[in-house]
């Protein structure tokens, strides 16, 4: 038998999976890491935890299933996208910790770069906003703060990677550095048009090009794996960002097909084919893979607490012991209270995109309860993609196919799916394969390795486990959804 081994590099965890000969899934082992946050809206990781929760996690997965090394035909990468790290080209010592996506530390510099101007042309380039989300502005300040670093990186001594191309140096013992056409989008300095590094916004934000890695297509050659690691070498031929390989694992390959996955946030991506969409509604102009040298590119609305808010609910409200408890409650609840909750803990990304809001509950009547804020919980999640959705819309026309396949631990709840498509108007696919993000890296190598069938074939192997049709009376819909708009405009302005 032959397997593929895919690393998914997430934020809270990291996985390793081996996917046999037939994409079945074999093995799975996971483990979590140390979250730092050393002060208000900062997110650090260690690198060190990074690489050890790797190491571990394909050691422990290719023992747990019995294999040999031998039978392991590529590895595939995936990884949260656009934590930024730095290290030593020669030593491969950090200088700092990472930085996560979600820290917030470069608002005024984005802020300064914005009021100065710079917007478009940065969007024009690359997709992207000038928020802090991107890896630029964190490698900027990086550059910035850590003692001595801007002059290493201009003297060649230090490289910039995105959590991808940091775990391909240490996999490869150093031989490669190098990113994906995926990770490469979501950092700020990459054109995605051009499919290069930019000189403008690296110049903008004081960056040297020096340091960057080479940008490889999804499926390529991105070395081998140090013998020493699993006893013999093994190539490593796939790499694409999160959103990315869940896109590629659910395979909307076709233009106009679309995905949302429900971790932590909520990310949807839909496939807008050969030519960028540049938004007209905040959303993210983004590639969705790179086969060939040439770009598929997509629109991409990124929503920053989804699973995070029945967490909230677990850990903050302490009103239930485990998600599953939020589908009898939400069931439960008072029908003639309509309680609407805007999960801004964090501030609202797409298509808000403003960082310093917080949350808010309305509607709350001396009768509720837990019940009713668990259903809000739920349905806040179906009004943010909502706004997604309509912003697609407005995007890219008519032509969204309207079916959204969804993937991610919160897809589990059938009462959040039924609503989802209650909300939406539309169909919502949950596929039989929920590993969909690990599918898509196995697929990238393994495809690559000759294991697995292209694109068509893969796409044709996709099983519905169950479609949700939207069921909710025009009317109801039509004023929930505008009493959340009325919600979240009030949010806005607190
Ligand atoms: O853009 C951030 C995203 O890639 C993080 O995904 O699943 O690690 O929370 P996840």
């Amino acid at each position: 038998m032959t397997y593929i081994l895919a690393i998914d590099q997430g934020t809270t965890s990291s996985r390793a999976i081996l996917f046999d000969a037939t994409m079945k899934v074999t093995a799975v082992a996971q483990e979590e890491f140390t979250q730092h946050f050393p002060a208000s809206g900062w997110v650090e990781h260690d690198p060190s935890d990074l690489w050890s929760s790797v190491a571990a996690t394909t050691r422990a997965v290719i023992e747990k299933a019995k294999v040999q090394a031998k039978d392991i035909a590529a590895v595939g990468i995936t990884n949260q996208r656009e934590t930024t790290l730095v290290w030593d080209r020669r030593t491969g010592e950090p200088i700092h910790r990472a930085v996560v996506w979600q820290d917030r530390r470069t608002s005024d510099l984005c802020a300064k770069l914005k009021a100065a101007g710079n917007e478009p042309m940065v969007t024009e380039k690359t997709g992207l906003l000038l928020d802090p989300y991107f890896s630029g502005t964190k490698l900027a300040w990086l550059l910035d703060t850590v003692e001595g670093a801007r002059a290493k990186a201009e003297a060649g001594d230090l490289l910039f990677g995105t959590v991808d191309c940091f775990l391909i140096w240490k996999l490869t013992g150093g031989k490669v550095h190098a990113t994906d056409a995926t990770n490469a989008a979501r950092t700020l300095i990459y054109n995605i048009r051009t499919g290069g590094w930019d000189s403008d916004i690296c110049k903008l934000l004081n960056i040297p090009m020096a340091m960057l890695p080479e940008v490889r297509d999804c499926a390529a050659d991105f070395g081998h794996t140090r013998a020493d690691l699993f006893g013999r070498e093994i190539p490593i031929y796939g790499v694409a960002g999160d959103q990315q390989a869940a896109t590629i694992g659910q395979a909307c390959f076709a233009p106009g097909m679309m995905k949302s996955t429900y971790g932590t946030g909520c990310f949807a991506l839909l496939n807008t084919g050969a030519t960028p969409v540049a938004s007209k509604n905040r959303l993210l102009t983004t590639i969705a893979y790179q086969f060939g040298g040439r770009p598929t590119y997509a629109l991409e609305g990124s929503i920053f607490i989804a699973g995070a808010v029945v967490q909230w609910l677990r850990d903050g409200l302490k009103i239930i012991r485990e998600a599953s408890e939020t589908q009898p409650m939400a069931d439960k609840a008072d029908p003639a209270q309509d309680v609407v909750l805007v999960p801004a803990f964090v501030g609202l990304g797409a298509p808000y995109w403003n960082a310093d809001c917080r949350g808010a509950v309305y509607g709350l009547t001396r009768n509720s309860g837990p019940a009713e804020l668990a259903k809000a919980a739920l349905e806040s999640v179906g009004y943010q993609t909502r706004d997604l959705l309509e912003a697609m819309r407005a995007d890219w026309g008519g032509s969204a196919e309207g079916v959204l396949r969804v993937d991610g631990g919160m897809t589990a709840s059938d009462w959040a799916m039924q609503f989802l498509s209650d909300i939406i108007g539309a169909p919502v696919d949950r596929p039989q394969v929920l590993e969909t993000t690990a599918m898509g890296a196995a697929w990238l190598a393994g495809s690559r390795a000759g294991v697995y069938p292209d694109a068509e074939g893969f796409a044709k192997s996709w099983a519905l486990e169950r479609r949700f049709e939207p069921a909710m009376d025009d009317g109801i819909r039509d004023a929930k959804y505008a009493r959340w708009k009325r919600a979240v405009a009030a949010t806005l302005t607190v």
